[in-house]
């Protein structure tokens, strides 16, 4: 699930000892088919959240980041108004064919004032840079007493993946911290900043959650991984070979591959000022 990321809009070009240019291009480049093919864990995954949210028939919910719409289509079907936004118009595109409203939109800038008794946000935090931009979007997008719930990436998340990248990025000059679009933060970091906008956190929790695939880890680097990544003439592909041969050890047990997962989930309530 793609939201704005704060890169600045800028295309970056670096060098690298793969062989090619490379460039981190942006995070929204989202292919919902693709998505849907080597994916659908992600949002299946994202279902617990539902329950924390516990929305009640007639609530208005803002799904943030909401991808296709495979979890705002759950939480219509429980009776909820509900509105979501996502940075990719593929993404948009395939959530409005379900008969979602779902709008283009940077989770950053959000439009909304006052109107929402939830925000739902599963995997699409860790996309944003800015994370006291978009959770001051939030309050403001929130009624008083709204909820907010939400699950992504915490410390930690993927360091097996972060390990690879970071080899192969600086065998080529390039800096991992400099580049990467994904924010991982403690869950005491995460509190720090809810309680500063305003937000009374009720739960909040940090876990593994080793996730197999349903497919080879390269499905999973071209989807996610993709921001680091682009060459001509096939040069992506050999980034990728060279990425999966690091990740073997690691990740590949012989038969399957083991996404190295650890979530942040949390649910706040907006202080009734
Ligand atoms: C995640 O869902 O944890 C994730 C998604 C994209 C990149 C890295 C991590």
């Amino acid at each position: 699930m793609s939201v704005g990321v704060s890169r600045g809009g800028a295309r970056r070009v670096f060098a690298h000892d793969w062989g090619d240019m490379a460039r981190v291009r942006d995070a929204a480049s989202w292919d919902a088919g693709q998505y849907a093919r080597d994916s659908r864990f992600v949002s299946d995954l994202g279902e617990p959240l539902i329950e924390l949210l516990a929305p009640a028939a007639g609530e208005r919910i803002l799904d943030l980041g909401c991808g296709d719409g495979a979890l705002s289509a759950k939480l219509a079907a429980r009776g909820c108004s509900v509105v979501g936004i996502d940075s990719s118009a593929s993404m948009a595109a395939a959530a409005r064919a379900r008969g979602l409203d779902c709008r283009v939109a940077d989770a950053a800038a959000l439009p909304f004032r006052a109107e929402f008794d939830g925000v739902f946000s599963n995997a699409a935090l860790h996309w944003i840079l800015a994370p006291d931009t978009v959770l001051a979007a939030v309050a403001r997008a929130l009624k008083p007493g709204g909820r907010f719930v939400g699950e992504f990436g915490g410390a930690g998340n993927v360091s097996a993946i972060v390990r690879a990248l970071r080899a192969a990025l600086a065998g080529g000059g390039a800096d991992f911290d400099e580049l990467s679009p994904w924010y991982f933060p403690s869950p005491e970091e995460y509190r720090g900043r809810l309680e500063r906008v305003g937000f009374r956190v009720t739960a909040i929790d940090l876990f593994a959650r080793p996730t197999p695939l349903p497919g080879d880890i390269s499905a999973w680097l071209k989807i996610f991984a993709a921001p680091f990544i682009e060459a001509p003439d096939g040069g992506a592909d050999a980034m990728y070979d060279e990425l999966r041969e690091r990740l073997r050890p690691e990740l590949w047990d012989g038969e399957k591959w083991t996404v190295d997962y650890v979530r942040l989930r949390f649910a706040a309530v907006l202080d009734a000022a």
